[in-house]
């Protein structure tokens, strides 16, 4: 999604900005700009596609400048639609959505102005210099009253050259200062590199930047001190250490991220307010969209399993527009791996209304969701780069059956904690099976449907394989639970059609092999992914994986790791970017 760099300093800002926009480019995006100032004059550049396009813009002198990735809301991807945006002395780029650009724009148009694009965010910049009188800060506090939605927003002023002007409702934002100069940044490790203090920009506050310091002012322009984020920027360094792919790279990282994101809640004081709310707890609501959906899915068994409290799960954008029933002992759980899902934030927010306990499950410290929760539990995956999320997946199983084993505990049913704690291992030995599935691919790169197929948690699994197969091989499919195909969706299947049959429990194998028999006898070709070897052999399988056995309530934390791999192979295969899937953003910050 849209991602904002800015640089004021003694250095070169074009440079910057173009490296700045670099580390952005994982959020996905269809257009870059960058402006500068440069001896009180406005320079912009911009571009449709790539940053590399951007790249002959470095040249650009100043010292000041800002910049952006553009993922399209309001009107096409094109270079008059790109950010910034200019209007008079000012320049802005802008991530979020302005929900009354249209009213906004018939005032301003009806005032005899005139816009350059199809963007909400031009609206912005043509309030700042609607209501300029000489004060830059003010001028971009009055335009900002005016919004109704969400935004970051970072607007130079060439009556300004050392200053730039932040604000922030809802989209994040972070500001760095360093020894050459303060740099503003959509995330902390786009702004961290150079930066020795981090801030993170909280709801309503506005910065002013300047190469000798950085001033915040709450929503009425009242200055205010703030604290620096705790970060190590060690830590945070990603590169693809001789991966072709992130996605590949996150796929092995699965086992450290399990391990690392396993939690002793009942026995570790660090937790203590999160098993005091546990203690109080009825029922749950997972919130969650794409991947993080499918986790609570998946966890929803375990929880209900372990320690038979009934869980409900949501889809983020669905919850916040329902009028769901939040009684007495809910705890709602919004679980994200970026924390800055708009749908999920905004899910979040209206439980916490309705009277439920939050607790946020998120892999990004300091991002909106967490300032929303009431408790938070991290992942610790690592930072996530492909946009299919992989890695993060498996974190989240490992936080969420954290929680189902407290909840056994409280409940007194019998836990399985070296079960549970057995995973990081059983991860290792089980990522042979994404070179295993590579084979497979030459059997799915030209299918026009694929549909993966399960039982109670071999469904939950069957989802995110297939949602992990669309998003990045742009073949159509479909997970579904093995009994309901033949309500349906069997008559989808034709001669060699792809099956993906997941089967990790027991008491279910022959039921979702009934279903292997019905796909088998319309001409379909079945994969199988098992941790049971006796049935690997079977005519109607015509080639199978097999994981090691877990607890069947934890499975997917493995059936999915061969999924995952099977959608990258197939996109490879595709001639498809696997970490840059077209039309998709990592972090999904507007609604
Ligand atoms: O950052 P979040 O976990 O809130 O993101 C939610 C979804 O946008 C995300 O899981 C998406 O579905 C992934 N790209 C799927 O691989």
């Amino acid at each position: 999604m849209c991602g904002i760099v800015g640089y004021i300093g003694s250095e070169k800002a074009a440079p910057k900005l173009i490296d700045g926009l670099k580390k952005l480019e994982y959020r996905g995006y269809d257009s870059a700009g960058i402006a500068v100032l440069d001896g009180g004059v406005l320079r912009l550049e911009k571009r449709c596609g790539m940053v590399s396009e951007l790249e002959y813009a470095a040249c650009l002198s100043g010292n000041a400048g800002i910049g952006h990735t553009r993922w399209a809301t309001h009107g096409v991807p094109s270079q008059a639609n790109a950010h910034p945006h200019a209007c008079g002395k000012f320049a802005l780029v802008h991530n979020g959505i302005i929900e009354n650009y249209g009213d906004l724009r018939e005032e301003l148009e009806s005032e005899g102005r005139v816009f350059l694009s199809d963007t909400d965010s031009e609206a912005v910049v043509q309030l700042i210099d609607k209501y300029y009188e000489g004060d830059f800060l003010r001028a971009v506090k009055r335009a900002v009253e005016r919004l109704s939605g969400s935004f970051a927003i970072v607007v130079l002023c060439a009556d300004f050259p050392h200053e730039i002007v932040c604000a922030r409702r809802r989209s994040p934002l972070v500001v760095g200062r360093g020894k050459k100069g303060a740099y503003i940044a959509s995330d902390i490790p786009a702004a961290a590199e150079s930066a020795e203090e981090i801030y993170v920009l909280s709801d309503g506050e506005f910065a002013v930047v300047s190469d000798r310091e950085v001033a915040f002012y709450d929503g009425d322009l009242r200055r205010k001190t703030k604290k620096k984020a705790e970060y190590d920027r060690q830590k945070d360094i990603v590169a693809l250490n001789g991966y072709r792919h992130f996605m590949r790279k996150e796929i092995d990282e699965i086992p450290l991220s399990v391990r690392n994101s396993l939690l002793k809640i009942a026995e570790n004081n660090e937790y203590r307010n999160i098993y005091e709310v546990l203690c109080l707890t009825e029922q749950i609501q997972i919130v969650a969209c794409g991947t993080a959906y499918h986790s609570g899915l998946a966890a929803k068994y375990a929880i209900e399993a372990l320690a038979r409290v009934p869980v409900e799960v949501c889809v983020a954008s669905e919850y916040r527009y329902r009028n769901p029933v939040v009684k007495r002992g809910t705890l709602v759980i919004a679980v994200s791996q970026s924390g800055e899902t708009a749908d999920t934030i905004a899910a979040a927010e209206l439980a916490k209304k309705l009277g439920a306990a939050l607790l946020a499950v998120t892999n990004v410290p300091y991002s909106s969701l967490t300032t929303v929760a009431d408790y938070v539990l991290f992942t610790v995956a690592g930072r996530e780069i492909a946009v299919a999320a992989t890695k993060s997946y498996n974190a989240q199983l490992a936080s969420l059956y954290s929680i189902a084993l407290a909840l056994a505990k409280i409940r007194r049913q019998r836990a399985g904690k070296k079960t549970l704690f057995a995973l990081p291992n059983l991860c290792k030995k089980v990522l042979p099976s994404v070179e295993a599935v590579r084979g497979w691919t030459p059997h799915f790169v030209g299918a026009e449907s694929v549909y993966f197929i399960g039982r109670g948690v071999d469904y939950a699994a069957a989802l995110e394989g297939s949602l992990k197969l669309k998003e990045i091989s742009y073949i159509p499919s479909e997970g579904y639970p093995a009994g309901e195909l033949k309500h349906g969706t069997l008559a989808l299947v034709r001669e060699n059609t792809p099956v993906v049959a997941i089967v990790t429990q027991r008491r279910l194998v022959e039921k979702t092999m009934n279903a292997v028999n019905e796909v088998y006898s319309r001409g379909a070709k079945v994969f199988l992914i098992t941790c049971f070897p006796e049935i690997c052999g079977r005519k109607e399988v015509f080639s199978s994986v097999l994981i090691p056995k877990c607890r069947e309530a934890f499975s997917p934390v493995l059936s999915v790791v061969p999924l995952q791999a099977l959608s990258y192979y197939t996109a490879l295969a595709r001639g498809n970017d696997p970490d840059k899937p077209r039309n998709l953003a990592k972090s999904v910050t507007v609604e």
